[in-house]
């Protein structure tokens, strides 16, 4: 039995077999497509042609911590900073509903002005003004206790990718104050708290090796997750990494299709990072596997300062606009856009 085809029997490999897996299916058109067939088969056994959608809300761009990739980081002076205020955000909620969207993601950096209470307060806010929509956080590490309050105030997800699982990566990628172990607590601590929760990593980061993936997917395999973010890495101009090539598409589509197969119900967006590096990167994720889009839903006016990486796309359309073109995308490839919640099926 080949390799390809002892992953496919068993959803899971050691950290080895990780590595030769993705070796020789960089090199195979015919490994990458029968991983893609297995993953597409697995994606239609559990949700059919559906792709869920998540109506992406930014709504701070400030940011204590100093990722280096990061264009967002705190070390970017030149990064015009701005926030939401709460009318804002619920406006934004307000116009995504009209659009079908079931699902509001709140994005942001760690920004302290943000505190518990307010989180709280627009959490609450959302749950009681949208009853039947799902609430997902994506705002950086926090305490346990913090998490409780917005659990308790109405949040059901979270999203917090862990970058990469390898302890010598993320320590070169973060600065001495993160800690990947800090990390994955926090994972834990949400799980406990009865989150869907959302991890993921960065494809081609600087210095990233095979066996940095290979440690991902094992990662990925103990965490279990509902959901899993991944996205090529793609220089920012005001960081340390301004010239460092991007990440692989072809990689990256690999990589979507082995996370399908290890987690077969998981929740997998093609994300716009994908798109971002190839105009029709998102639809090759969902032909791969991915099953999740995710348009942005904040004010134009604000698109371009959320700039994470450079040429990010989708910046310069109003909401109604970036959810047709989803919609269509997801058409051509032969899926359908739902409105549906789309909560996750993993059981923990
Ligand atoms: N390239 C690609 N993805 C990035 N992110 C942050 N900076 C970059 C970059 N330069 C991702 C991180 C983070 C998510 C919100 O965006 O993985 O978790
Ligand atoms: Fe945003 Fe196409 S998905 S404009």
């Amino acid at each position: 039995m080949s390799i390809a085809e002892k992953f496919i029997k068993n959803n899971n490999l050691t950290k080895e077999e990780f590595i030769e897996l993705i070796r020789f299916a960089e090199q195979d058109d015919a490994i990458r497509q029968m991983l893609a067939d297995e993953a597409v088969r697995l994606r239609k056994e559990h949700y059919g042609l559906d792709v869920y959608t998540r109506g992406l809300i930014e709504f701070t761009n400030y940011c204590k911590n100093d990722c280096y990739y990061c264009g967002i980081r705190r070390g970017n002076r030149n990064a015009e900073r701005y926030r939401l205020t709460k009318e804002e955000i619920l406006s934004c909620c307000e116009e995504g509903h009209k659009l079908g969207f079931r699902t509001f993601v709140l994005q942001g950096g760690e920004d302290p002005y943000f505190t518990d209470e307010r989180m709280a307060d627009i959490v609450r806010a959302i749950r009681a003004g949208y009853p039947d929509c799902a609430i997902t956080l994506s705002v950086g590490e926090h305490s346990y206790e913090s998490y409780k309050l917005w659990k308790e105030a109405g949040a059901d997800r979270y999203l917090l990718r862990h970058e990469t699982a390898s302890e010598e990566l993320y320590s070169t990628l973060h600065p001495k104050e993160m800690s990947l172990a800090e990390r994955k607590q926090c994972l834990y601590n949400l799980r406990e708290l009865g989150y869907q929760v959302g991890a993921g990593f960065m494809v081609g980061s600087p210095g990233q090796r095979l066996e940095d993936i290979a440690e991902d997917l094992v990662f990925l395999k103990e965490l279990n997750p509902h959901m899993v973010g991944i996205g090529p890495f793609i220089p920012h101009h005001e960081t340390r990494y301004a010239g460092e090539p991007a990440g692989s598409v072809k990689q990256t589509i690999l990589l979507l299709s082995m996370i399908r197969i290890l987690l077969p119900k998981v929740l997998l967006p093609a994300t716009t990072a994908l798109g971002t590096m190839d105009p029709l990167g998102r639809e090759k994720g969902l032909a791969a596997g991915a099953n999740v889009v995710m348009p942005n839903l904040s004010p134009v006016k604000n698109r371009k300062q959320y700039e994470l990486y450079d040429n990010k796309i989708c910046t310069g359309e109003e909401a109604a606009e970036c959810r047709g073109c989803l919609a269509r995308r997801v058409a051509s490839v032969g899926y359908r856009l739902v409105s549906a919640r789309g909560d996750s099926m993993v059981q923990q």
